[in-house]
């Protein structure tokens, strides 16, 4: 039996999303890799929420057997939606995964978690086989951190130990992600904080140093994943 859920059926992309145009591109770029008996990973954010809807196409139309392993409860929820079967880590690795990003350098080092899923973001693309990032040519940056913070997931108690411990390694631009829709700090899918800090450089070990403070989750940074990149004009 299944459920009557109004607030399913009208689940809609919470914001305005910036260059769509190019985002429904990449989505049918990359809907055209679905395969039959594929397992893929889904990241989170807008571009991964276009390219779902394209994928559900494409499964419906050529009747495929696909299964999503998401990210989110966003992406969950989009999954149901749609009609897409969804599984887990615990149950399937995926044969391959896709998902945006907000930085991409010319070494195809990332900056993710603008919306707060890098957790288990990081948790797919390790998992993956093959990963594909799609971005907007606005996404492109020389420097990473030119544009955008450091999203830092932190376990609420340790919250003041990690912000000395980060002081310590001399980074002193960060603040605490205020939620929207409900007063005090967001709180990330995990239960945590989110930290966002800034960086006039950004080196190579930095991902590790950050990881490695207890009480650090992890952290937006993905330097030197073995990813591919998709880029929209
Ligand atoms: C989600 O936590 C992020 O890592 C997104 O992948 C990133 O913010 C890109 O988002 P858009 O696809 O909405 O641009």
């Amino acid at each position: 039996m299944k459920w009557q859920s109004n607030l399913l059926s009208h689940l809609q992309w919470s914001d305005t999303i910036i260059n769509q145009t190019g985002k429904i591109k990449l989505a049918q770029q990359i809907a055209a890799k679905v395969k039959d008996g594929d397992i893929i990973g889904a990241g989170s954010g807008s571009t991964v929420y276009l390219a779902l809807f394209a994928i559900a196409e494409k499964v419906k139309k050529e009747n495929l057997n696909v299964r999503i392993i998401p990210s989110s409860l966003e992406i969950t929820m989009t999954c149901s939606n749609l009609g897409m079967p969804v599984t887990s880590l615990l149950e399937d690795k995926p044969d391959w995964a896709f998902d945006g990003a907000d930085e991409v350098d010319p070494n195809r080092s990332l900056i993710k978690g603008r919306g707060g899923a890098l957790f288990k973001e990081k948790l797919l693309i390790r998992s993956s086989l093959k990963n594909y990032i799609l971005v907007d040519e606005s996404k492109l940056v020389e420097k990473l951190g030119s544009k955008f913070p450091v999203p830092i997931e932190v376990f609420p108690g340790a919250l003041v130990y990690v912000e000395s411990a980060l002081r310590d390694l001399g980074i002193t631009d960060i603040i605490l992600r205020a939620a929207k829709g409900k007063d005090g700090p967001i709180i990330t899918e995990n239960g945590n904080f989110l930290l966002d800090a800034r960086f006039d450089h950004i080196p190579s070990d930095t991902e590790q140093k950050i990881k490695s403070i207890t009480g650090v989750i992890e952290s937006g940074l993905f330097i030197d994943y073995d990813v591919e990149v998709m880029v929209a004009e």
